[in-house]
């Protein structure tokens, strides 16, 4: 599931995820990038979609939970995961990543190897 997902970002690096719909229910979400511009709004819409039971918000410092949030939002589903070198995943950070069913890459940076 990670790599398909990166894959298809790194095939549309230009393509800005603007609004989403998933259908799976329960999902664990990880959004790395979460500091950013797009990584907020990504999250600020998961917080209110009832199908998304855990957000992983991946980034190089602190990410705090968005301005405004939509209505349903809950903020509890979101956790910051602190990696400060995206090219090297201590193991605790692999172990917040784990048993995530999507993700979606929103840095400046690629994909290095995680899993
Ligand atoms: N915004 C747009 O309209 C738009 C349009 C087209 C494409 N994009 C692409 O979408 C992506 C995100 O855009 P954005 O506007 O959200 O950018 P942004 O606001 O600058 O956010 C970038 C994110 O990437 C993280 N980051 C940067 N360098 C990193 C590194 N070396 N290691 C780990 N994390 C790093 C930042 O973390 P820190 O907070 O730690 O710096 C932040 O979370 C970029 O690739 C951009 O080219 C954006």
């Amino acid at each position: 599931m990670y790599k398909s997902l990166t894959r298809a970002v790194l095939r549309h690096p230009s393509h800005v995820v603007t609004s989403f719909q998933i259908r799976t229910s329960n999902m664990k979400l990880i959004v790395a990038g979460s500091t950013g511009f797009v990584g907020t709004e990504l999250i600020r819409q998961a917080l209110s979609n009832p199908s998304i039971t855990s957000i992983v918000a991946l980034a190089r410092r602190l990410t705090t939970e968005p301005q405004t949030v939509g209505p349903g939002a809950d903020l509890a589903k979101l956790k910051s995961v602190i990696c400060e070198d995206f090219g090297n995943y201590p193991e605790s950070v692999k172990q917040e990543l784990a048993g995530a069913d999507a993700c979606i890459w929103y840095t400046n940076v690629l994909l290095l190897c995680i899993f």
